[in-house]
């Protein structure tokens, strides 16, 4: 298996192509069909309520946390909730002012514009959107030198959800701009044994209540891997036995594509036992591991990290990244393994 590229990663949380026509099936239309992310349900709940009472558009909510927790499907539910339609593009998608500019003037009266990795707008795209969400207004320069003016435009009222991983990377200018800010956090497993029930409900798989908890603590916290290895696991499933996911099938279907009891799979394992064999278990710098194991350190921290921290594998220190104890435990190191 190729692990320079994410894509073959069985639990990569990126989006790819295999998952789009999973996940629009799969995803929850209504706040009632999301399962878990309580605290966020809501909250939002009642910002949609209050909006709608008063007949305006929903303040703009900034969306952040780790990848494939769901943002794009709350973003659908927020327009869904709203009675609006939703406009969906992402930051490098919008090259220039004037695709958002044409975006923006296409939008009907309280639709949701939904940016996805908002944090990968350029500065000349961002400086547009900040009149758009503060005064529905689109600032147009005519002409050039010293006869250059700047004509003002109405735009229609709009909701803007934006979504970003990395909360820390946007201006603060463009996240002042959001009335509501939320962040999505890491599902539970019983959470996650409840979207893989519903999931194989919609797919016509038939899962034992344990086979689902089997998935879904190997999952790392996150339902877009979940839904994958549901999928995967009723493969080995339906060649190995009955077509039914039980527990002990889906132990099999997951060892096999190596993800280990606690969802751990290759990379986290050479992430952990990198840290513990070359650095004595740290402190060690994130650009430091990156190099060593060959991954982007955005990558690492994105996508590897918060679940490695979640499940208490790995603390971050203000001189680097540690291997807890759990983790050695876990990998059956002891603190002898060193290299040092
Ligand atoms: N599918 C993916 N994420 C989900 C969620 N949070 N609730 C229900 N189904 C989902």
């Amino acid at each position: 298996m190729d692990f320079e590229n994410n894509e073959n990663r069985i639990i990569t949380p990126d989006f790819t192509e295999t998952d789009k026509d999973i996940e629009n099936s799969l995803r929850p239309k209504t706040l009632n069909e999301y399962i878990g992310q309580e605290k966020v349900k809501e909250n939002l709940k009642i910002y949609i309520d209050a909006a709608k009472n008063r007949g305006e558009t929903l303040d703009h909510v900034l969306l952040y946390g780790p990848p494939g927790l769901g943002k794009t499907t709350l973003a659908g539910i927020i327009a869904n909730e709203m009675g609006v339609q939703i406009r969906v593009t992402s930051g490098p998608a919008i090259e220039k002012p004037g695709d958002l500019a044409a975006l923006l003037t296409n939008l009907n009266d309280g639709d949701v514009l939904f940016i996805d990795e908002i944090h990968r707008l350029s500065r000349a795209v961002e400086e547009v959107l900040y009149p758009a969400m503060e005064d529905n207004a689109l600032d147009i320069i005519i002409g050039k030198g010293p006869s250059a003016r700047s004509i003002r435009l109405d735009l229609p009222h709009f909701t803007l959800v934006g979504a970003t991983t990395r909360a820390g990377q946007l201006t603060a200018p463009l996240r002042d701009r959001f009335g509501v800010i939320l962040r999505l956090e890491l599902y539970t497993p019983e959470e996650l044994a409840e979207i893989v029930k519903r999931s194989a409900g919609i797919l016509d798989i038939f899962t034992e209540d344990d086979g689902a908890l089997e998935i879904a603590s190997r999952s790392r916290g996150t339902p877009r891997i979940a839904n994958r290895l549901l999928k995967r696991a009723r493969d080995f499933a339906q060649v190995m036995s009955n077509g039914v996911i039980s527990r002990d099938n889906a132990k099999i279907a997951l060892g096999r594509m190596e993800i280990d009891e606690k969802g751990l799979d290759n990379i986290d394992r050479l992430m952990l036992t990198t840290m513990i064999r070359n650095f004595n278990g740290g402190p060690v710098g994130l650009e430091t591991i990156a190099a060593t194991i060959g991954e982007e350190a955005v990558t690492i921290e994105d996508v590897y990290e918060p679940y490695l921290m979640q499940i208490g594998f790995l603390a971050k220190t203000p001189r680097g990244r540690v291997a807890t104890p759990l983790a050695y435990k876990h990998l059956k190191l002891d603190q002898q393994t060193s290299l040092l």
